[in-house]
């Protein structure tokens, strides 16, 4: 994956900057989607902007960061076709790909450091989705969603 689409709210801006610097020396494009200041603002406006660019097709997979990644991947699985995961763990980052096929990865600005946090994005932009057994159960949240 050479480009990626990353977006924080105030709560996250400081360690979405130190993840958009590690992307770039990875040779990894982060189009940016804001929040550009430390002023305070609301992070649904953020995820909305993310995923409606992942759901038209233009990125494959992005990142969100807020205070606690909570917020972000809350407002971002409510958009059909977004599995966002919030990480704290290099574990959880590569299996949340393997098993779960996320396609956001929320990462809490006030919970992690920004050496575990560029390990977490390597291994989410690094990783791919093993499918089989997880092909069905993948398929069962887009059910989820067309039910609701
Ligand atoms: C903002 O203070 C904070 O609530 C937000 O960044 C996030 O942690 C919400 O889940």
């Amino acid at each position: 994956m050479n480009k990626i689409i990353i977006g924080c709210d105030h709560g996250g801006l400081e360690l979405k900057n130190e993840i958009i610097t590690h992307l770039n020396k990875s040779g990894v494009e982060a189009v940016d989607v804001g929040t550009y200041t430390a002023d305070s603002c609301n992070y649904p406006d953020y995820a909305r902007a993310l995923c409606e660019r992942i759901q038209s097709g233009e990125f494959e997979r992005g990142i969100l960061v807020c205070g606690t990644g909570i917020g972000m991947s809350i407002a971002a699985n409510k958009h059909n076709g977004i599995r966002a995961a919030c990480c704290s763990d290099t574990f959880s980052a590569r299996m949340t790909r393997m098993h779960n096929d996320a396609n956001v990865l929320c990462l809490g600005g006030r919970v992690v450091g920004a050496g575990l946090a560029c390990d977490m994005v390597d291994l989410f932009v690094n990783t791919e989705f093993e499918g089989g057994r997880h092909t069905t159960r993948v398929s069962m949240l887009a059910d989820i969603e067309k039910d609701n």
